[in-house]
């Protein structure tokens, strides 16, 4: 094993899932309803009317589960804990029974040497809050998340001490919100929607917004208040990337300046404490309404910087012109991973840690999730051959090795996914794991890229 292709010392190898792509057990033990259980109940909303009441019966299965993660050498897991099992209503009294789960989980990975870095919000809100303020367009869900998250830090603090207060901002604002158009190569674009399944203005859209990255200053500071001291917290976000047509400083200052723009409303208002002048104006300018106080509470100091990295978000090239850049269109004929939204290029698992730390000065990176979905069968020798998930895996991380050989402060790695699981939209049709899961029976296959993972975090290296 060659030197150069070795990752740091103490480098995390995680595996990362969330709870209503996996758990199952939707209204046992007291837990309420979330938007997504009212979202997949509601025929046409998803994929062969899917649904995530079953799922991967991680909430049954866990012991085995971790078992698995063990066997991949994995040693941590991102796991998020469901809001409606532990405030049925979003507010009020806690559920006991719901927490009960995660104090299990939590045991479970550590007898198995795993550590947990627990995600608060994986977009399953509570329905009740959906109900009487709108969801994430009224501040009191901002204030009721932060009580949320406090409660929760406060009670696995003792053994939790990495959090993530929310996963994919954008994600879930401009999925559940409006809807979102991927540009996919040859002009072409795919829409991705998601539950509340709302069709909001630009405006109104700002302040939603606005909410959520105020739900998680105010939750960070909910978590420092009342988790014990040491305990480590930061956001997942699936920053968009300008990726440099060329590796020379010019193009790279302008790709730097592309995402800064194109990130507004989320990374850069979180890392920076204030909105640009360009995003004020835009949609009209009355939104988002904020104090200055509130930026303050949005831009509170983190410990880690979580990116969830899948694709390049664009190409660009520097301009004389204002804004200092332009966009190159992605050609048709880019290859593509098996999601129809998935453009490949694993250039941007080294640019994107690296944006991090040039634009906004990052001293601890986390890869929050990586990975693809995979045309996966198990085949007569019982085995599942996603050799392009071995590629794709090989390519990703032989670039955020590059990263870290460069000086980029990336302290670990997740993989997008433990296991097969709920896709959303998509329902079971997309499979993102290194483990197959068999829908039917629920039993577990481990793939080949399960082979790659396992040797990769034994060797901490690109294998
Ligand atoms: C999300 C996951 C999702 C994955 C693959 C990320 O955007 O956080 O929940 O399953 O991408 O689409």
């Amino acid at each position: 094993m060659s030197a150069d292709r070795r990752f740091p010392d103490g480098f995390t190898w995680g595996v990362a899932t969330s709870a209503y792509q996996v758990e199952g057990a939707w209204d046992e033990d007291g837990k309420g309803p979330s938007i997504w259980d009212t979202y997949a109940h509601t025929p046409g909303n998803v994929r062969n009317d899917d649904n995530g009441d079953v799922a991967n019966d991680h909430y049954h299965r866990y012991v085995e589960d971790v078992a698995l993660m063990r066997r991949l050498n994995a040693n941590a897991y991102r796991f998020s804990i469901a809001w409606p099992r532990i405030f049925p209503d979003g507010t009020g009294r806690p559920n006991p029974l719901g927490l009960d789960f995660y104090h299990r989980l939590v045991d479970e990975l550590l007898d198995a040497g795993i550590e947990p870095f627990a995600t608060l919000y994986h977009w399953d809100l509570p329905q009740a809050l959906q109900d009487t303020y709108g969801g994430w367009q009224g501040r009191e869900t901002a204030q009721a998340f932060a009580d949320y998250a406090g409660y929760v830090a406060g009670q696995l603090g003792d053994r939790v001490k990495h959090y993530f207060t929310i996963n994919e901002f954008a994600s879930f604002v401009e999925g559940g919100y409006r809807g979102v158009d991927v540009p996919v190569g040859g002009g072409r674009t795919v829409h991705l929607g998601a539950a509340p399944g709302l069709a909001l203005s630009d405006a109104e859209l700002k302040q939603v917004r606005h909410h959520a990255v105020l739900g998680h200053g105010l939750a960070v500071q909910a978590i420092r208040a009342q988790a014990p001291a040491g305990t480590k917290v930061g956001f997942a976000e699936n920053v968009r990337v300008a990726v440099p047509i060329l590796d020379i400083p010019e193009h790279v200052r302008a790709a730097e300046a592309a995402t800064r723009d194109r990130n507004a409303g989320f990374m850069t208002v979180l890392l920076e404490g204030r909105y640009t002048d360009e995003y004020l104006a835009s949609a009209g300018g009355r939104t988002p309404r904020f104090t200055e106080d509130e930026l303050q509470v949005i831009a509170s100091p983190l410990d880690f910087v979580g990116i969830n990295v899948y694709k390049p978000g664009w190409y660009v090239e520097p301009a004389d012109e204002p804004p200092g850049y332009h966009d190159i269109p992605i050609n048709a004929s880019h290859p593509k991973m098996h999601s129809s939204w998935h453009v490949f290029d694993p250039e941007v698992l080294y640019w994107a840690p690296r944006q991090m730390q040039s634009i906004w000065a990052a001293e601890s990176i986390f890869i929050t999730e990586n990975g693809c979905s995979a045309s996966d069968v198990v085949a007569d020798d019982g085995r599942v051959h996603d050799s392009d998930r071995v590629m794709f895996l090989r390519a990703c991380l032989g670039q955020l090795q590059r990263a870290t050989a460069d000086g980029v402060p990336v302290h670990g790695y997740f993989h997008w996914s433990a296991q097969d699981n709920f896709e959303w939209m998509d329902g079971f049709g997309e499979r993102f794991g290194m483990i197959y899961v068999d829908f039917d029976t629920l039993e577990r296959t481990p793939k080949l890229s399960a082979d790659w993972f396992r040797e990769a975090a034994r060797r901490n290296a690109v294998v």
